[in-house]
């Protein structure tokens, strides 16, 4: 196909087919614990569809099938929602939530598989990736549901949140450790800023509105644009049935991030945030590449750097800073360590805005300032890294990371699996055709699915 669309070419370019097999080529050893399945969601439009925005792109999901150190199969699907079809998001009704691309992220909570997308209903999928249907809490969820929950390790909660462009701009849920919702409640203040992700700490929620905001004249399909007139600002409020009405609201230095990569409360009970951030250059860029248009980056998160922010509710103030200087995105961690202060740090690094650098996995070192790049070979991209646990771990970085690899040189893909503690190989699998680049994933070890678990 002939397109001058970023998003359908190179590493993007869409897979074609849905299919099945079973019995993977491995190199390596796969650790026994390693038993479970990666799945790793995406934008992937069928033949013929060429999407306004790479965000309109229709979901797949791809899985790999990992038990006792084989690897059983590999399939890939498409989440069939009414969008694979054709629907349109707008009716005359309002939006329709059904009518989801379900292509950013893809969750375990409470045994069961959601694949998400910030405008719409979650979508159940089978343990074989088939799709169930929409999924709404039994009825609970009223309106959007982020494609970045937060799974409390401690208390086994999800949070979530949902934002809109019209009032309620903001929503705040919890769901308990069964899947049922316990809580919802409308954040108080926030705005029809774009919201992609956000925080839970120990003791508070955290939420970042940027410089990206609801901009009804943008006719990409995602009507969002930046402002310099829309004040950015991280919310603040305790966690629990009665925070929303405590949320305070702090002005922070112009910018848009997209991922969190943790929060947690500090010894002296400030609250430290850090994510990749784009400036209004580095958002124009991206956000060129994302529609195909002229004056594009090189990449989709050209200019993205890591901001902490450090807030100090006591003084009410916020100490902001770039602390690194290689352009990343899709931070990852131990999830053990989500909302605590964590010392090890992942992500995937990208060319910077001339094209140089190169892709590669990323770790760093929090306490000592280290920055470890693993490159991962010519024309090769890998994905976001999802950080599992070794059997019987001790510290923190004990464990492995997963990424699933394009190869544009041998128009192929494969899982790696890295030692999470010095990025060395342990093992690669195989995969029976190229996985288009994508988003969001996670490993879901069987010991999270109850019953059958083939
Ligand atoms: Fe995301």
């Amino acid at each position: 196909m002939t397109t001058d669309k970023p998003y359908l070419t190179g590493h993007y370019t869409p897979v074609a087919d849905e299919i099945s097999a079973t019995e993977l080529t491995v190199e390596g050893t796969l650790p026994p614990e390693l038993t479970g399945r990666l799945l790793r969601n995406g934008h992937n439009p069928k033949p013929g569809v060429t999407p306004t925005h790479w965000f309109k792109g229709s979901g797949m999901v791809h899985g790999i099938r990992l038990r006792e150190g084989r690897a059983e199969w590999y399939r890939n699907r498409w989440v069939h929602t009414p969008a694979l079809g054709g629907a349109p998001y707008m009716t005359e009704h309002g939006p329709d939530l059904t009518a989801s691309t379900a292509g950013t992220h893809v969750i375990e909570h409470a045994g069961r598989l959601l694949a998400l997308c910030e405008a719409n209903l979650p979508f159940e999928l089978t343990r074989e990736l088939e799709t169930v249907g929409a999924f709404d809490f039994d009825g609970k969820l009223r309106g959007a549901m982020t494609a970045h929950p937060k799974e409390d390790p401690v208390t086994g909660e999800l949070h979530f949140f949902g934002s809109s462009p019209f009032p309620p701009f903001l929503m705040y849920y919890v769901a308990d450790a069964k899947g049922e919702i316990v809580h919802s409640a409308e954040i108080p203040g926030a705005t029809a800023s774009l919201k992609h992700d956000f925080a839970v700490t120990r003791h508070h929620v955290v939420f970042v509105e940027g410089n990206v905001t609801f901009d009804p004249d943008d006719r990409s399909g995602i009507p969002y644009g930046w402002s310099d007139q829309h004040p950015a600002r991280i919310g603040v409020m305790p966690r629990g049935t009665d925070g929303t009405q405590a949320v305070r609201w702090f002005s922070i230095e112009p910018g848009n991030m997209l991922h969190v990569a943790n929060a947690f409360e500090d010894g002296q009970g400030r609250i430290v945030l850090e994510g990749p951030t784009v400036d209004r250059e580095g958002f124009r860029l991206s956000w060129n590449w994302w529609i195909g248009a002229p004056g594009r980056g090189t990449e989709p998160v050209t200019r993205s750097y890591t901001r902490r922010w450090v807030i100090d509710t006591a003084a009410g103030s916020v100490d902001e800073q770039i602390i690194d200087d290689l352009a990343v995105e899709f931070p990852t961690l131990n999830e053990e360590y989500l909302g605590t202060e964590n010392r090890y740090q992942y992500a995937v690094s990208f060319p910077d805005e001339r094209g140089y650098g190169g892709y590669g996995v990323v770790k760093y070192d929090r306490t000592t300032g280290a920055r470890r790049i693993r490159q991962v070979g010519d024309a090769r991209m890998p994905g976001e890294a999802v950080f599992v646990p070794a059997a019987g771990a001790t510290r923190e970085d004990d464990g492995y990371l997963l990424t699933v690899v394009s190869d544009l040189k041998q128009d192929a893909s494969h899982l790696l699996v890295l030692d999470a503690s010095g990025l060395d190989q342990v093992a690669t699998v195989h995969l029976p055709h190229r996985v288009s680049a994508g988003l969001h994933g996670s490993w879901i070890p069987d010991t999270a699915l109850d019953g059958n678990q083939d």
